[in-house]
């Protein structure tokens, strides 16, 4: 099916309209906000899904009981998804945990009023290529990614859900008020998921002991979390994600493009790289 066919174009960017209706749009645009909620703000592919598992068990001060009983849809709700107008948010006790794939400049008035926190989570572009391919290829609302090399083009160009890479990240380094948002990158929560886990417990002020941390940080390993049945998506019916073609949780691991792309690919994604962020100075871990 076509982009037509299957996106609405919502502030400029591409969204899956059967994930995103108008009135999922609308609800989140009059959203309200506490100050205590916590957002978690992602690209698609860069590790929503991780942090749907780590912050509820930060939050629960290491109790696994929500990661086992709660998909994390409903655990951690993308505040832009079509449940989240009938999860009945409103009722939900403070401190609430939110996800979503917006970029800084979509997001709705109580966001900017009321200040809640963010995590931000980064992931090599490369890698969020490569994860994107495979899961483009395997969603029955996406469109069909093509070649390897159209598929390049597409994702550089923006042409994909939620827009361009380049955007979301500039956008969202460059908001205001820094002070509520947390900036992390996949590469070090592989690198070292322990520190990872703790600085995201001092940043949502929750005082956890060693001992919470490390248990905390076993449970969400990939091959662990990858058991997860409410949160590896082997409830979704297989006419939506195929996962015989390539599974959610696929390989979770940094530096997957090196056996993905072409030594040209390589170059031309880096000359786009290399001119799109040429204004950015942050120190990302895979330069
Ligand atoms: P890969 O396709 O490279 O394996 P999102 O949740 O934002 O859609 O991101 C999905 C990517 O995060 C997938 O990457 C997935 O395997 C990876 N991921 C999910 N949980 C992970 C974990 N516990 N450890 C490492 N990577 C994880």
């Amino acid at each position: 099916m076509t982009e037509a066919e299957l996106y609405t174009v919502h502030k400029g960017v591409f969204v899956p309209t059967c994930l995103h209706p108008a009135q999922s749009l609308k609800y989140y645009e009059e959203f309200t906000f506490r100050s205590d909620d916590t957002v978690i703000v992602t690209y698609p592919k860069s590790g929503t899904t991780w942090m749907q598992e780590i912050v509820p068990l930060i939050m629960s001060g290491g109790d696994p009981a929500p990661v086992e009983n709660i998909p994390n849809w409903d655990r951690v709700p993308w505040l832009e998804e079509h449940r989240a107008c009938v999860l009945n948010l409103e009722e939900r006790p403070s401190p609430r945990m939110f996800a979503t794939h917006f970029h800084y400049n979509m997001m709705p008035p109580s966001f900017f009023e009321v200040k809640p926190k963010v995590i931000y989570v980064m992931r090599n572009p490369k890698d969020v290529f490569t994860s994107s391919f495979h899961y483009y290829g395997m969603t029955s609302f996406l469109v069909n990614p093509g070649t390897q090399t159209e598929f390049l083009q597409t994702f550089l160009d923006g042409k994909v859900m939620f827009g361009s890479w380049f955007d979301h990240v500039k956008g969202w380094l460059n908001a205001e008020d820094k002070e509520r948002i947390m900036y992390i990158s996949y590469e070090e929560m592989i690198m070292d998921l322990k520190d990872s886990v703790a600085r995201m417990a001092q940043f949502l002020e929750k005082s956890l002991d060693a001992q919470v941390i490390e248990k905390i940080a076993d449970r969400c390993v990939f091959k662990n979390m990858k058991q997860n049945k409410m949160s590896n998506y082997s409830q979704v019916p297989r006419e939506f994600m195929d996962q015989t073609k390539s599974e959610f949780l696929r390989k979770g691991i940094a530096g997957d493009w090196k056996n993905q792309l072409t030594e040209a690919e390589v170059e031309h994604f880096d000359a786009v790289y290399k001119d799109r962020m040429k204004d950015v100075k942050y120190k990302f871990l895979w330069d």
